[in-house]
């Protein structure tokens, strides 16, 4: 619908200036309205700095867009709203075009990196965030024509492998890791976090450091651990071929939880990929004098007339020469606008990071990146219980948490409905199950934090998942009927304010595609599928499509197949999938 919303805002602000005399091109909106078909608020925002009585600038308004050929009339309601109702061949030669979204990234490429498990350790129900909004980001744009280049920059490098290395020889169980490999290795991985935590009791260091820390009285198991990462980044033959096992064993854990999501990426450039360009990175920030020395170690640092804010400096070397996470981002920075000549570089991760991606990115403006670089961070996922964390155990495999939904959707969609067959319960419960553990992380403002609870995930009512796909699968078998009883979709005849507001949501679908892809906001998209299902639902319940009178009946039944395209078509945005019947 922008076309339409942007030009009468363009003819709404031209006349305002001319009447007024000031420059408001820009200032002035216009929005959907359920009072009319659209809405503009602009006289009272502008009212005041133009020292006039909002009623003044109304009056301008009304002629203005009244004046536009889509504009039935126009009138004034209450201190100064101007109310725009468009006219009915408007709607119908327009309501066709709903599906049809603005190609606004032609030309463009975009890098996302999402999912970027940490190798080694289980995915877990926190884990589930970054994959669902990445995925779903990464399909709202591709939809609006960028190239997407979606990349999972996998954990594989970094201190927890001389960890797993030493906990591997010394406490491995070797039927267990042949039964599951991954499972093995947490407990592996939380077998050396308590040995390690016992060792600094024993030795009176503090336990919640750092565990990382260039500290040279560091408990024994740890100085083994630090020796075994040395050897591995040497390439030593048996620690590289452990290190290679660990990565296998996860990758092939990581793809089943992505095939049973529907999720898949173009590149796994993992941080052991950019290992060779680490040294590289950090001379340029030297050579370039943005980098300098500081207690042994190399930092880059930031001050408020440059980098925006004042932030304490980025480490990106340590003192015993080894480098880090942010080494390796700004090597992947320079990497992705190189080598992908990325015109944005979009990073999900949840919102413990956004101190670390200011200054990294601040970093690489001081390198010269232009490329808009985006951290799209979420809140965490809590259980009752709390925050899950790998280190202390607390966590509810992902695997677990899809099978648990799936089962309960089948039971749920078997109680619902006796006629569907058994292979069909199980295909319901497959996808509702996941749309609703999907939608549930989708459909709240990401950077709140969710808590999940099954109830919440698989009710039938409210905005959820399960509720619009049954909104979906109801229009279904009303199209069914109808082909039945020889009813063809058609032209729109009837204009009844029910049907003027579902024409209205149908057409903003590009405006909430686009405003999706623009800010990385994905519940935007939930809310205004839900808005599409609740309005359908009372369009049908007032209006009726197969019992209205024969001549209306074509355009109703073409509404209701231009809801139900829109909303498989939100859905699979969102990476959700529908059903015919549920
Ligand atoms: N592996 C990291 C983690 O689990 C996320 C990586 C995100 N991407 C990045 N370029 N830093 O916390």
């Amino acid at each position: 619908m922008l076309p339409l919303t942007h030009e009468l805002g363009l003819r709404g602000a031209e006349a305002l200036s001319r009447a007024f005399g000031v420059d408001l091109t820009g200032k002035v909106q216009i929005d959907r309205s359920q009072k009319a078909d659209l809405q503009c608020a602009a006289a009272m925002q502008l009212a005041k700095s133009l020292k006039q009585p909002p009623r003044a600038l109304a009056e301008v308004l009304v002629k203005a867009l009244a004046e536009h050929p889509a504009v039935r009339s126009t009138d004034i309601a209450g201190p100064g709203f101007v109310n725009v109702h468009l006219a009915d061949g408007w709607l119908k030669d327009n309501v066709g075009q709903a599906l049809s979204l603005r190609q606004i990234g032609v030309g463009q490429t975009v890098v996302i990196d999402y999912s970027s498990p940490n190798v080694a350790k289980p995915m877990h129900i926190a884990h589930i965030r970054s994959t669902i909004i990445g995925d779903a980001i990464k399909r709202v744009l591709r939809a609006v024509g960028y190239t997407v280049i979606a990349d999972n920059h996998l954990g594989d490098w970094g201190t927890q492998f001389g960890k797993l290395i030493v906990a591997h020889r010394k406490w491995l169980d070797e039927s267990a890791f042949a039964h599951s490999p991954v499972q093995e290795l947490l407990r592996l991985y939380i077998m050396f976090t308590e040995q390690e935590k016992a060792q600094k009791i024993a030795i009176g260091k503090k336990v919640d450091g750092d565990a990382d820390e260039d500290d040279d009285d560091a408990p024994p198991l740890l100085q083994e651990a630090r020796a075994e990462l040395v050897k591995l980044q040497q390439g030593d033959k048996e620690n590289v071929a452990l290190w290679k096992t660990f990565i296998d064993v996860s990758m092939r854990e990581f793809e089943r939880v992505y095939s049973r999501l529907d999720v898949s990426f173009d590149v796994v450039l993992g941080e052991s990929f950019y290992n060779d360009k680490l040294a590289n990175t950090v001379q340029l920030l030297l050579d370039k004098g943005l980098a300098e020395e500081s207690e042994g170690a190399i930092v880059v640092r930031f001050d408020k007339a440059r980098d925006g804010e004042a932030m304490a400096p980025l480490i990106v070397q340590k003192k015993d020469g080894g480098f880090l996470y942010g080494t390796t981002d700004i090597a992947g920075m320079l990497y992705r606008v190189e080598h992908w000549r990325a015109s944005r570089v979009i990073i999900v991760t949840d919102d413990r990071q956004q101190l670390h991606f200011r200054q990294f990115f601040a970093a690489c403006r001081q390198l010269g990146v232009r490329t808009s670089m985006e951290h799209v961070f979420f809140g965490l996922m809590r259980l009752a219980e709390g925050t899950i964390s790998t280190r202390e155990g607390n966590l509810i495999g992902l695997e677990a948490l899809l099978d648990e939904a799936e089962r309960r959707a089948a039971v749920v969609a078997r109680e619902c409905n006796s006629e569907l067959t058994d292979s069909e319960v199980l295909e319901v419960g497959r996808v509702v199950g996941i749309g609703a553990v999907k939608y549930n992380d989708l459909s709240k403002d990401r950077t709140t934090l969710v808590t999940f609870t099954w109830d919440k995930a698989l009710s039938l009512t409210g905005n959820t998942a399960p509720y619009l796909q049954y909104a979906y699968a109801r229009i279904q078998s009303l199209m069914k009927k109808a082909a039945a009883a020889g009813v063809v979709p058609g032209a729109l005849v009837s204009f009844e304010p029910t049907e003027r507001v579902l024409v209205m949501t149908l057409l903003a679908f590009d405006d909430v595609v686009e405003q999706v892809a623009l800010t990385s906001r994905p519940h935007a998209l939930c809310e205004y599928l839900f808005e599409l299902a609740a309005q359908f639902s009372t369009f049908w319940s007032e209006l009726s499509v197969l019992k209205a009178e024969p001549e209306v009946r074509p355009g109703r039944l073409r509404l209701a197949q231009l809801t139900g395209d829109v909303l498989s078509s939100g859905l699979d945005l969102l990476g959700i999938g529908v059903l015919e019947r549920m």
